[in-house]
């Protein structure tokens, strides 16, 4: 038997318990990387996401800044001389603008001979900048004002021994193009951050061009906002010792980071370049996830990604965005690159859903506030 009494008591309880459920809902329902990071999250997506309205509420829900994945490329801009293919960066721009997500630009000269239009090649210094100047006038006059941040110069630190990669545009013009680049971009919009943008130059490797390159910008006075370390890393292999480094490196010369492209291959990729490629046969037919990827893989992912989250906490003074490459599972480039497989990089699984590494990184950026 209750005695009424008992029984008010009671329901009062359920009620209690029931506001505080509705309550613990709404915060889960709202927690998103974006209200919980130190600094701004951002995702490359498809340049087709004007038409992909399943993606949107994923998109505005989590990520501040977008950067389109393919449409703003040189090869995309301007694939002949002088013939302008704005439709896809203009339809991008205006999904933006009017869904208050902001911009990043991404490419305006990426210095490798296979990512740039032929057109451009050529070994007379004076032509070959007098054309750079151009198509970087005319992309980021174009934007001026809504493009907020540009990711100038890809890729033209060398992965051997040499400074620079060898490309036409290092061949003809030494590191000059760099520069300028940065001083065309600068004068078409003056209020835009600009950005040199690598892969893997956070490694020992690297780094130390990157630095190089860092004090050229500063004793030529060079218009350079921040470094993008891109962070494509691989499971069990993401190096969080030189990433550390390289933050630290950064900071004392007091220069500003994002991390431009970041993911997380759960199917290690490396062996594709071993041997000169005596593996790729063999690789190519490596595809272990394609039934869904394994708890155990998952919780290594969702652990590393934390870590390195934990690094980025430590230098967020240092770091102006975090940027992944990618919305989801489903949409990742590590699908196709360098061979076809299932692929689980992301924080997102291919519904759109959380997975372990998204909680775990959630739970790594709530410690800060
Ligand atoms: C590089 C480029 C990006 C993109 C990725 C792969 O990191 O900077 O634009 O092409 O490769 O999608």
């Amino acid at each position: 038997m209750t005695l009424p009494g008992a029984e008010i008591g009671q329901n009062r309880v359920m009620r209690i318990l029931g506001l505080f459920l509705l309550l613990a809902q709404s915060l889960l329902a709202s927690e998103s990387l974006k209200l919980f990071s130190p600094f701004p999250i951002g995702v490359g997506i498809s340049d087709q996401i004007p038409s992909r309205p399943n993606d949107w509420a994923l998109l505005k829900s989590q990520f501040t800044y977008i950067t389109p994945e393919n449409c703003m490329k040189p090869a995309a801009v301007q694939n002949q001389e002088g013939t302008w293919r704005w439709e896809l960066p203009d339809a991008f721009v205006n999904f933006a603008v009017s869904n208050n997500l902001r911009l990043v630009g991404h490419t305006l000269v990426w210095a490798k001979d296979d990512r740039t239009p032929e057109w451009f090649c050529t070994t007379n210094k004076d032509l070959l900048l007098a054309r750079m100047k151009t198509h970087i006038e005319t992309v980021v006059g174009r934007y001026r004002g809504k493009i907020e941040m540009w990711d100038v110069v890809n890729e033209a630190l060398d992965d051997g021994t040499n400074f620079l990669r060898p490309s036409c545009w290092s061949k003809a013009s030494g590191e000059e193009f760099i520069l300028k680049a940065f001083e065309y971009a600068h004068a078409a919009d003056p209020n835009a951050l600009l950005i040199y943008n690598d892969y893997n130059n956070e490694l020992p490797s690297k780094l130390p061009k990157q630095v190089r390159l860092i004090e050229r910008f500063k004793a030529n006075k060079t218009p350079v906002h921040a470094i993008g370390l891109q962070g494509h890393y691989e499971l069990d292999a993401v190096p969080f010792d030189a990433i550390e480094k390289a933050l630290a490196e950064m900071k004392r010369l007091n220069m500003k980071v994002v991390v431009s492209e970041l993911d997380i291959d759960v199917i290690p990729r490396a062996r594709w370049w071993a041997n000169n490629g005596a593996e790729r046969e063999a690789l190519s037919k490596v595809n272990p996830y394609k039934d869904g990827c394994p708890p155990e893989i998952l919780r290594r992912q969702a652990e590393q990604y934390a870590r390195l989250f934990g690094i980025f906490k430590k230098y967020s003074d240092q770091i102006l965005r975090i940027s992944f490459w990618n919305l989801h599972d489903g949409q990742s480039w590590l699908n196709e690159f360098p061979w076809k497989r299932v692929n689980h990089p992301l924080l997102f699984d291919r519904d759109g859903k959380p997975k372990p590494a998204y909680d775990a990184v959630i739970r790594e950026l709530r410690q800060t506030r």
